[in-house]
């Protein structure tokens, strides 16, 4: 395994690959890695002949009070797991060598938005394209592999291959969670004790809220309202968003949908958490 620090570098590794035509698969994490980007790599080592690793804390998709200062970092195990897992391409740049100087153009997300995480994280989409976008041009993958915990990065991340051509496959894996049903996160360190408890309800309200929406007995609008007041009742943070949209699209849902997602958002003290599950119609 190579770990590689500059883009330059990068760029020469990869055109050497191309020119031998090995398929690329790619994993873009921020670090901290646990099971959910471990399931990302196996994907990866299962399909490409060469499985690159990116791990970046891109500030550009942090909002001003957001947790960009005390997001988890931890070097030296992440490069451990990923030799484990069998990555042959680390790439770990520094912020000025990917941010020089300020980023001259930007790139601003249209549709799949205004709903979910980005009605509280206005302007985090628009980081996460702008650093993808320049991961792409690097790393010129064959195949992308993002997590569906992540849900509306994912349907953004779709929309930025189809709309902007690039020649790569994008690959959706489930969501990994742990025993209780509370889904891997990086951020989950950053929970207190009894917060770690409380947190199980986002999964248990999930299911409850997928179970409903089968039994087709209730509006959406219901089901919305009676999931908030579940998780109020269970826990000390702040529901922030319950919706119920059609996935990837990310709209309202209609009789035509086959796909649908319950998504949620809770802010407990230091950390916001994010959850949802996806349901075949
Ligand atoms: P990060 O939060 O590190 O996540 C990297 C990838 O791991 C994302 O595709 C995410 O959806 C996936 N992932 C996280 N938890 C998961 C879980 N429990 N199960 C399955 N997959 C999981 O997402 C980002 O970084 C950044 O926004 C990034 C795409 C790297 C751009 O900066």
């Amino acid at each position: 395994m190579k770990v590689i620090k500059s883009i330059d570098e990068m760029k020469q590794v990869i055109s050497k690959l191309k020119s031998i035509e090995r398929s690329i698969g790619f994993v873009p994490t921020m670090g901290y890695l646990h099971e959910g980007h471990l399931s990302l790599l196996k994907e990866a080592r299962k399909e490409a002949d060469i499985v690159v690793l990116s791990i970046f804390v891109n500030p550009l998709q942090f909002g001003e009070n957001e947790d960009f200062g005390h997001y988890p970092r931890n070097e030296d195990h992440d490069l451990l797991l990923a030799q484990e897992n069998h990555v042959d391409y680390v790439f770990m740049p520094q912020v000025k060598e990917m941010y020089p100087k300020s980023v001259g153009i930007s790139m601003q997300v249209n549709q799949r938005i205004g709903v979910l995480c980005d009605r509280s994280r206005p302007g985090h989409f628009s980081g996460v394209v702008t650093v993808l976008t320049k991961l792409f041009h690097v790393i010129q993958p064959t195949y992308a592999y993002f997590g569906l915990k992540d849900a509306q990065q994912v349907a953004i991340v779709d929309l930025l291959i189809n709309d902007f051509n690039f020649p790569i496959q994008l690959r959706m894996v489930p969501t990994v969670r742990e025993a209780d049903g509370l889904a891997k996160s990086s951020r989950n360190v950053n929970l207190s004790d009894a917060e770690r408890k409380e947190a199980i309800n986002l999964y248990q309200s999930l299911l409850i809220g997928k179970q409903r929406i089968i039994d087709g007995r209730h509006s959406i609008d219901k089901i919305e309202r009676d999931l908030t007041d579940y998780l109020n009742q269970r826990i000390s943070g702040k529901v922030d968003y319950v919706e119920i949209l059609s996935f990837p699209s990310l709209e309202p849902i209609t009789t035509d949908d086959k796909q649908v997602i319950i998504a949620l958002a809770v802010q407990f003290k230091r950390v916001r958490l994010i959850d949802n599950l996806i349901i075949n119609l």
